[in-house]
């Protein structure tokens, strides 16, 4: 079997790792049952360039129970978890992934898992889907699933300018992704990143989140819940005046930069924090990153500016600036979540590979049908997968009467 990792030794650890993700992953479970039985996959290749984590792990092993032959490659140089990857190797499931792998090698392992000229692509961030468009277009898939919003955006702008030339079903888009993954486990787990990597206390702190998308509120309202003082910056005026009526305090980034302790941005823009801000930040300000590349801060001008450079923490380096002040960033400017913490629990990335699997399922299933475009899953499937959750979760469903159902449907009860 082709692969390359760091240690095939850390395998047993890994495997722990990812059996303690999968204990948390009830949906998922459920998923790889009717799989087992039903092997929708059987026989295609699925290449997947995803954070190389426990919880993906168990998405591999769900893929696997379906039929397919899974193959996995990392969507981040700095997220890959050595000893899953190695778990993966000694299960027979090939890997091409190790942590703080350079930018030659992170296209190299891209190129080996489409080497294995797959059926079907999963992405987080969009690069196999660039790499099928650009220097692989001689490779002919069944179609692509894409897991978050940045390479969401990306495929529609392909889609747009008619570049686009294979059916991608854009998981992010379902409920059951979003409004969890993105709230509540970018939530919890980019403050699980800061605080790992610099060990503050956030109670009292002024805490600047840039971009008030899913993320950003999530990040916001879980700071707020520790005790930081949250600023928001926003360009978007709906979402600017919903942080507002959430209670925080909104301005632009120019009048936030002085005031922060620390800075997280989750816009999926570029330089969102750029050297007029790095101008006036207090010596000490923290600036993280948690959208998807690590862009959102403008570090090479912030390099470019400095007079030093040092390591202070594991995942935390201090930039000195002539004047004497000292900025610190946290995990390279990388998705902040993944580099100096775990990413998302499993509790919640259940939902959304759930998702994943079964888009892959949907892509098989009507291949003969889907064109060109950017689909979402139907809306059975969020109610279903939501459904499982909230069982094991142990919430109770309501269900309508049938008069209620009449109701509902019709418009002349109730009008006189
Ligand atoms: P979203 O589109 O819901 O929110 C982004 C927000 O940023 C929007 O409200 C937009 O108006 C705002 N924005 C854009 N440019 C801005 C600027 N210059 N200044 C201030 N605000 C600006 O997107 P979502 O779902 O919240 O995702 C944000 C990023 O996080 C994406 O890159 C996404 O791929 C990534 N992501 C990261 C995860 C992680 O594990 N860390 C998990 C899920 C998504």
């Amino acid at each position: 079997m082709n692969y390359d990792i760091a240690n095939p030794e850390l395998a047993e650890a890994g495997a722990r790792r990812v059996e303690w993700a999968g204990r948390r992953m009830p949906v998922l479970q459920t998923v790889r049952e009717r799989f087992r039985e039903e092997r929708p996959l059987e026989g295609h290749v699925v290449a997947a360039c995803l954070h190389v984590t426990a919880e993906t792990a168990n998405l591999m092993l769900a893929l696997r129970d379906g039929g397919a032959e899974p193959l996995l490659c990392a969507s981040n140089p700095l997220s890959t978890q050595d000893d899953v990857a190695a778990a993966l190797v000694a299960d027979g499931i090939p890997v091409f992934a190790i942590r703080g792998e350079d930018s030659d090698t992170y296209y190299k392992h891209i190129h080996a898992v489409l080497d294995h000229a797959p059926a079907v692509t999963m992405d987080d961030g969009a690069d196999l889907a660039t790499v099928l468009h650009t220097e692989r277009r001689d490779l002919e898939v069944i179609g692509s699933t894409e897991e978050t919003t940045t390479g969401v955006i990306r495929l529609r702008a392909m889609a747009s300018d008619g570049t686009l030339r294979v059916p991608v079903v854009a998981v992010n888009d379902s409920a059951t992704k979003h409004l969890f993954d993105n709230h509540y486990g970018t939530g919890q787990s980019t403050l699980d990143g800061i605080i790992r990597a610099s060990n503050i206390l956030l109670a009292g702190q002024t805490m600047v989140v840039v971009g008030y998308g899913d993320c950003g509120r999530g990040v916001a309202r879980r700071a707020d819940g520790l005790g930081a003082h949250v600023v928001v910056v926003e360009v978007d005026p709906v979402r600017a005046l919903t942080a507002v009526m959430d209670g925080f305090r909104v301005m632009t980034a120019a009048d936030a930069a002085p005031l922060g302790d620390v800075f997280i941005t989750v816009t999926g823009n570029k330089h969102v924090l750029r050297p007029e801000h790095f101008a006036v930040m207090k010596d000490g300000a923290i600036l993280a990153n948690s959208g998807h590349f690590d862009i959102e801060i403008d570090l090479a001008s912030l390099y470019a500016e400095s007079v030093a450079r040092r390591a202070v923490r594991e995942n935390l380096d201090e930039v000195e600036l002539p004047d004497g002040r000292r900025l610190l960033i946290a995990a390279e400017g990388r998705l902040v979540n993944l580099g100096a913490a775990e990413g998302h629990p499993a509790d919640v990335m259940d939902m959304s590979f759930s998702n994943q699997a079964m888009a892959a399922e949907y892509l098989i299933e009507n291949r003969e049908t889907l064109e060109p475009k950017i689909y979402t899953l139907p809306e059975e499937i969020d109610e279903r997968v939501a459904a499982i959750k909230l069982a094991h979760m142990g919430g109770g469903l309501e269900q309508l009467t049938d008069d209620q159902k009449a109701y509902l449907a019709g418009w002349q009860e109730g009008t006189s």
